[in-house]
């Protein structure tokens, strides 16, 4: 196994950007909840403690025994970590006197030390805390503070143990994965093999050996996460991977043929299955979002099933899912939590089926599987897609659904997405899509008086769909796409431009 790096998770809404910047370094890194930490530390080579929207005054907060890590392991705590670790060890916290958001300088205390190699003397960090550390814990020395912070990082003398009251997670704390780099190389002594390469080369491996000769079934949605994990099975076991690629109709316009060639073209044993029938058919008169959702869950169970069962002695169910959708989470209250939610968009298959599950992209974030896939020459379109929700326009049409409304919605949809690709924007934006109002308007078009339907645009830029901010896109753009869609689609004859935010406005209006 890799270099192991432990994150201890006090419910920091920063503990998954610790893990990630650990990962940029090349560095493997686990999350765990405080209150279930893994029983055998042996395989953790450092540990980190992240920060907490708690005070380590309060009650019923994070205070978990340390004495199997601290001065055991190396270890680096952060923010509420490193209030914790002086809380726990002899120093003091108290409330500050000024709550600390935001940009600050650091300025070293003590020169020549390890842990701030390469760190100029007033380098920008981020601090976000309310309480301070007014007495460092025993056997402490300061090494910086900032105009407000006096102890903003310390270390233990003789062990390997640091607190540090910033963030070097955050992308405005500008030499932060110096710092872990600092910490977890020179100082911790580990290896930086946490490769794409490396990943594929073993991941590959290991395939091979716990499947051996068996089949493995899996659900293609035209996704990133999806197609790389078949990548990743094709390479491991060939033929033996039978992928089921079903239309639902709710697809973008022509994508259902365009990316079941492009599988063709990656080599892949892939069924295309087009059962738009039968999905419009159990929607019909259908107007609630959530009843929607479920009636277009159970028939993709239905007909994957149907498929699935045509794939004689198939022993393995394999699922593209990912390294954030199994993170165990700390609850807001601080008390035990520990939900794994399950992959939206497959919901799992009938106890009855009895298949075994793989799910090769378990470790990996997001940007990790588009770097695997980029490793394993996939095309770029395919890698850079943006996210497309399992339910597809079937919630960006607002009320009942209608093939018309598929049709006319496929027409709108595609002349906003080719319109971005053809302005250079499509990269730049997280996601886009067009939702079909159940709101019809009054418009002139020559002599005509028409009464015909409104179509919303939405663009956001996000990085994990939990917030998002509406895009500023050229009014250029947006004037040429209007007109495009009121003049080449019958039905429609007017169009808006959705400027919210998330929160509160969702990104599907659905
Ligand atoms: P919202 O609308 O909640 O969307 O802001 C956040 C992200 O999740 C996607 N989404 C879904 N994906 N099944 C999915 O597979 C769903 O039912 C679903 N609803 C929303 C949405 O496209 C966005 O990327």
């Amino acid at each position: 196994m890799h270099n192991n790096v432990l994150i201890l998770d006090f419910g920091s809404q920063y503990t998954q950007l610790i893990a990630r910047r650990v990962r940029e370094l090349n560095i493997y890194s686990d999350i765990k909840p405080y209150n279930n930490p893994p029983e055998d530390l042996s395989i953790y080579k450092a540990i980190i403690l992240s920060g907490s929207p708690h005070s380590v005054r309060g009650d019923n907060v994070p205070h978990p025994d340390l004495s199997e890590i601290k001065g055991k392991k190396p270890l680096l705590a952060i923010c509420y970590g490193a209030q914790y670790l002086a809380h726990f060890n002899g120093g003091n916290v108290a409330p500050s006197a000024t709550r600390e958001y935001g940009r600050a300088n650091l300025s070293y205390t003590k020169e020549n030390e390890d842990f701030l190699d390469g760190i100029d003397d007033g380098s920008q960090v981020w601090m976000s805390h309310s309480d301070t550390i007014k007495k460092l814990p025993d056997g402490a020395v300061r090494l910086a503070s900032t105009h407000d912070v006096e102890n903003a990082a310390f270390r233990i003398e003789g062990e390997k143990t640091f607190g540090i009251q910033f963030h070097p997670e955050v992308y405005h704390t500008k030499d932060g994965k110096k710092i872990l780099e600092n910490f977890l190389v020179n100082i911790a002594g580990l290896q930086q093999d946490w490769t794409p390469d490396a990943f594929v080369e073993t991941t590959i491996e290991e395939l091979k050996e716990k499947i051996g000769d068996d089949k493995v079934i899996l659900g293609l949605s035209g996704g990133v996460d999806s197609s790389v994990a078949a990548m990743l099975l094709h390479k491991a076991i060939g033929s033996h991977l039978h992928c089921i690629f079903v239309n639902n109709g709710l697809l973008r316009k022509n994508e259902f043929d365009s990316v079941l060639d492009q599988y063709k073209d990656m080599g892949l044993n892939v069924k295309g299955v087009d059962a738009s029938a039968r999905f419009l058919d159990a929607l019909k008169g259908e107007s609630d979002p959530e009843t929607k959702r479920k009636i277009i869950g159970r028939v993709f169970i239905e007909v994957f099933d149907d498929e699935a069962h045509q794939v004689e002695n198939a022993k393995w169910l394999a699922q593209g899912t990912i390294y954030p959708d199994r993170i165990e989470s700390v609850s807001a209250s601080g008390g035990p939590s520990a939900v794994i939610k399950s992959h939206h968009n497959v919901g799992g298959l009938p106890d009855y089926m009895k298949l075994k599950v793989v799910e090769p992209l378990q470790l990996l974030f997001k940007d990790e599987v588009r770097r695997v896939g980029k490793n394993l020459n996939m095309d770029p379109a395919i890698l850079g897609r943006h996210p497309f929700p399992g339910p597809g326009l079937g919630i960006r049409i607002l009320g009942d659904i209608t093939a018309e409304k598929v049709s006319i919605l496929q027409e709108v949809d595609a002349i906003f997405i080719d319109g971005l690709k053809k302005w250079g924007l499509y990269d730049k934006v997280w996601q886009a899509g067009a939702m079909l109002l159940p709101v019809n308007s009054v418009g002139v078009m020559g002599d005509e008086r028409t009464y015909e339907k409104c179509v919303a645009l939405r663009a956001v830029e996000s990085t994990d769909g939990m917030t998002a901010d509406w895009v500023n896109l050229p009014y250029e753009f947006l004037q040429k796409t209007s007109n495009d869609i009121i003049n080449k689609v019958k039905g429609v004859n007017r169009v808006v431009y959705d400027i919210s935010s998330k929160p509160p406005a969702t990104i599907e209006w659905e």
